[in-house]
Formats: structure tokens, C-alpha cells, sequence
């Protein structure tokens, strides 16, 4: 297996979305280790777009717990309903944090994080999983280009378990 990436040198988010995406696919297919195939989307998406943080939060009994990811320290456990990550557990749905600073109980594991998203990942019942969190280091960063990879990003690792 290519174990590297080819990207092309656009800065154009829906074309490096359209160009990774079929690599991220070939790099975990096949792949029944949920904390493999994370560890390489976290890489691969990191790799890509240079956000500064992007990684996996799994849902680990009533919390979520950190797993795979590429950028500084982040906060361990987040509880269901807290934050971005556990509102978008708990109400099962994409977010996206323009300002961080303005989302009620945001919490910030980065002082240098300006805008996040928040992607759920279910298991085969529909459950939430996982979440892929990604935080950008300039507000506003995150667009419906991105937030239509991502998301078709996260479906493709679906069903997880
Ligand atoms: N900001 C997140 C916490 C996780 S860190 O961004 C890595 C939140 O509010 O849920």
C-alpha cells in the first residue's frame, strides 16, 4: 500500500476534499481497527489542510474520551452536552463554530483555536461513536466545502465499532 499522500497545490478546499478523500478511503479499507483507521484519517486530514488541531473523541461509556490525533495536547475526557464535542454527541448533529469565543461552554483545550467543527460517527444501530473535531487557529475557516468533505469524509469510515 502507498502509505503517502498526493495533494494537489491548490489552496481550493472542495478540490483537496475531492482529492483526498478517495486516499483516505484506500488507506483504511479493509481496516477493522477502529484507532488505525483514525490514526490515519487524523494524519491524513492534518497533512492536508494544516488546521491546527485534528483528531477523534470516542464515546467510552457517558463520555467521550480523546483518541487519535495530530496537533498540541487536548483535553482527555469531555462529558456528554459539554462543549462542542459533547453538544454534538448529545444532539447528533454536525456543528460548526465560526467564533469559539461566542459558543455558550466551549472548551478550550488550545488558546490559539479560533473556529471548530464537529463531526459525529455512528455505528451500525445509528449510534453515535465518535466525533472527528477539527479546530482552526483563524476564525470563520470553516466552509460548506469543508464541512461536505468532512462529512462524507466521516460517513466513509461508518459503520464504526
Ligand atoms: N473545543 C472542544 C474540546 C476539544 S479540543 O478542541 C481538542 C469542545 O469545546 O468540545
Amino acid at each position: 500500500m502507498e502509505a503517502s499522500l498526493t495533494l494537489p497545490t491548490t489552496t481550493d478546499r472542495a478540490t483537496l476534499h475531492a482529492a483526498l478523500l478517495p486516499q483516505v478511503r484506500a488507506l483504511i479499507e479493509g481496516e477493522t481497527d477502529t484507532i488505525a483507521a483514525m490514526a490515519n484519517v487524523a494524519a491524513a486530514v492534518h497533512e492536508a489542510f494544516r488546521w491546527h488541531w485534528v483528531g477523534f473523541y470516542r464515546v467510552v461509556g457517558n463520555e467521550l474520551v480523546l483518541g487519535p490525533f495530530q496537533g498540541p495536547v487536548a483535553c482527555t475526557r469531555i462529558a456528554l452536552g459539554r462543549g462542542v464535542c459533547g453538544t454534538a454527541w448529545k444532539e447528533d448533529r454536525v456543528l460548526v463554530v465560526p467564533d469559539v469565543d461566542l459558543f455558550p461552554g466551549h472548551i478550550a483545550c488550545s488558546a490559539l483555536s479560533r473556529s471548530e467543527v464537529v463531526i459525529p460517527i455512528h455505528d451500525h444501530q445509528g449510534r453515535v461513536v465518535a466525533v472527528l473535531d477539527i479546530d482552526s487557529s483563524l476564525a470563520d475557516d470553516f466552509s460548506a466545502a469543508d464541512v461536505e468533505g468532512l462529512t462524507v469524509l466521516c460517513r466513509s469510515m461508518e459503520p464504526l465499532g
